[in-house]
């Protein structure tokens, strides 16, 4: 890719390990990031100060990318700036918002969570965590740009839980899933267009790593919202 891949939250755990990936992939990177200092970067990435919660501040941070990923910690305040609503939901909205300026319409990757689709689970205590994650996800599948979202299970930094990958699609699980797995599934989901149009979760067990991810994503039934991009 010549136009870069824009990784909101590229200097958090998740989002680092995103940007090392894709730039052994040979893919220019722009890190987007509140406060991240630049020698603690791999050398020849961007980097653009923006946060989603300033969709001005996005704009820039955007311009004639190929694909974004957003990984961004949503916070736990019941409201104002460190509310779920404030970052994964306007955020989201306004990251959309930014991608959809541009004549080339870039990749969405957003990693959101398992249990989004399940209001009683204990994390929905926080800010509804998971009703404004949801209704991110959702402005995402509706955005008409080509999209994946992923929904990790627990990380780890270590691969306690396994190499090998698990992909579900009904968010009925629990489990562990490595970092570098999700960032693994990010890399891939921006390989083509077998991952366009889906959501899945996201999970390791003991075994080997997948040989083919393609074939891994290939058999993702697409979004009924809009299937036609799987089409
Ligand atoms: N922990 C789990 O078990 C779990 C499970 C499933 C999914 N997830 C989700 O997976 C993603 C990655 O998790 P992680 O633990 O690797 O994350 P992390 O290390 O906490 O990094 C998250 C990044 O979010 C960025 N961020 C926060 N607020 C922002 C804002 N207003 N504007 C721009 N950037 C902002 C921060 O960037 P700067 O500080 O550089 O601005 C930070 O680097 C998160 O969305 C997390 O909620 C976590």
């Amino acid at each position: 890719m010549d136009s870069p891949v824009v990784v909101i939250g590229g200097a958090g755990r998740l989002g680092s390990l995103v940007t090392r990936r894709l730039l052994d992939d040979g893919s220019k990177v722009r890190v987007v990031s509140r406060n991240a200092q630049r020698g603690r970067l791999p050398l020849g990435v961007e980097l653009h100060r923006a946060d989603v919660r300033y969709a001005d501040t996005l704009i820039p941070a955007l311009s004639g990318c190929a694909a974004v990923v957003f990984s961004v910690e949503p916070g736990t305040a019941e409201t104002g700036p460190d509310a779920p609503e404030s970052t994964v939901y306007d955020g989201v909205r306004n990251a959309l918002a930014a991608a959809a300026q541009f004549a080339e319409q870039p990749h969405f990757v957003l990693v959101s969570q398992i249990f989004v689709t399940r209001r009683e689970h204990p994390m929905n205590a926080y800010g509804r965590l998971l009703d404004w994650r949801l209704r991110g996800e959702d402005a995402v599948r509706e955005s008409g740009l080509p999209y994946t979202v992923i929904r990790p299970s627990w990380l780890t930094d270590d691969r306690t839980a396994g190499d090998r990958v698990r992909l579900e699609q009904d968010d009925r699980g629990d489990g562990w899933v490595s970092r570098s797995a999700v960032a693994e599934a990010v890399v891939q989901s921006l390989r083509g267009r077998a991952a366009v149009g889906r959501t899945f979760e996201l999970y390791n067990e003991p075994g080997q790593p997948p040989a083919d991810w393609g074939q891994l994503l290939g058999r993702l039934k697409p979004d009924p919202v809009l299937a036609h991009w799987g089409s």
